[in-house]
């Protein structure tokens, strides 16, 4: 598709609680090891938002602020805050308006998106959508997720997997050819019970029933999930590629949804690509839903040049799923224009 304006990256930001679960945390109160997480995931530890009154907009509103620093802008610039979510602080209002009070965005509207482990990557799809209808100039768009407060920690199949960050991008005007090239985006609805929570909406508000039985944490049928995760990922990053003439060495980096160490490998051969060029830090933060995909940014930022070929792509609860093929707008050492 052949667009005039596009949507490009400008700033990156992020938040990590400072709190530390580590595998070995994790041997006292479940029966596993560090051996099988690392091995089975990737995960070595993950943050944990700890604190009272600290919820997704504390750490979505943090994300936000190192973006209007490190980009010398001031929030009522702001035109729209898209918060991608599966935790939000409340049912209702939307995280984006606590995010938009906390950090004094005078002139933005915004909502949240619910798209599970996909949300940012939507997020960032609708973000674009904004920028180049000319509609807005700029959008922030956040993925957050306390994933700690929906994690049962008696469930070891689950507890291992999931950790607490946000992390945000700035999306601008370009005009250069850079920014958002092209997307391959899907849903199928009759996977949702193979990743959800059942508890806490209008289908089965909260009663004692529903907390006795264990609805409001992430329920997930790992091996299925896992199944389809692969090929979801991996055969819409390859028709992203195929329609764009994109070859493996024209990828400067892999951008992949953080939720297994063996997915992103499997995912990264379909797409003939050097693991070199997989963004990967699973390790350090397991799996922070719509955080993950941001935070890679986050900490490849200063390694990501002008030019550079990204293909970000994800897979979540719903399913969801979904390839963007992102063309980096600026040098880290060089403000962007
Ligand atoms: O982000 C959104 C999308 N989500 C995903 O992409 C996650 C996809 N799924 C996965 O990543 C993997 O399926 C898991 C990491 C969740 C599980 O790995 P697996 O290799 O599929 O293990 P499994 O569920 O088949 O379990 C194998 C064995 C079972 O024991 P038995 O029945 O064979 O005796 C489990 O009970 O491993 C056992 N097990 C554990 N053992 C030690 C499950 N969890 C643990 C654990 N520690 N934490």
């Amino acid at each position: 598709m052949r667009r005039s304006t596009r949507a490009a990256v400008t700033a990156v930001g992020h938040f990590l609680p400072e709190t530390r679960l580590t595998n070995q945390d994790l041997t006292q109160m479940v029966d596993t090891t560090d051996e099988w997480i690392k091995s089975r995931t990737g995960i070595e530890e993950r943050r944990i938002l700890k604190g009272e009154s600290m919820g997704v907009s504390y750490m979505a509103s943090r994300a936000a602020q190192e973006i209007l620093k490190k980009r010398g802008m001031t929030a009522d610039e702001i035109d729209v805050i898209i918060v991608a979510t599966v935790t939000a602080d409340m049912s209702f209002p939307a995280t984006a308006c606590l995010v938009q009070a906390e950090i004094g965005a005078t002139n933005a509207w915004g909502f949240d998106l619910s798209a599970a482990c996909s949300g940012f990557l939507f997020a960032l799809n609708t973000g674009a959508g904004f920028i180049e209808s000319g509609r807005a100039e700029k959008v922030l768009v956040i993925g957050s997720d306390k994933m700690s407060s929906i994690t049962d920690y008696t469930d070891r199949k689950t507890c291992v997997l999931f950790g607490d960050a946000a992390a945000a991008v700035l999306l601008e005007p370009d005009s250069q050819g850079y920014g958002l090239m092209d997307s391959v985006l899907r849903v199928d609805g009759k996977g949702w019970e193979a990743l959800c929570m059942l508890g806490g909406g209008s289908l089965h508000p909260p009663t004692h029933e529903t907390v006795d039985q264990k609805m409001h944490y992430i329920h997930q049928d790992g091996k299925t999930v896992f199944r389809i995760a692969v090929k979801g990922m991996a055969d819409v990053a390859v028709e992203l590629m195929e329609r764009n003439d994109l070859t493996g060495d024209d990828i400067r980096y892999l951008v992949p949804h953080q939720a297994n160490q063996r997915i992103i490998d499997a995912v990264a051969r379909r797409m003939d690509l050097d693991p070199q060029r997989v963004m990967l830090n699973i390790s350090r933060y397991g799996n922070t839903t719509a955080a993950t995909i941001p935070l890679c940014l986050h900490d490849w930022e200063e390694q990501l040049k002008r030019g550079d070929n990204l293909v970000i792509a994800a897979f979540g609860g719903g399913y969801t799923w979904g390839a963007t093929y992102l063309r980096w707008g600026y040098d880290y050492a060089v403000s962007p224009s």
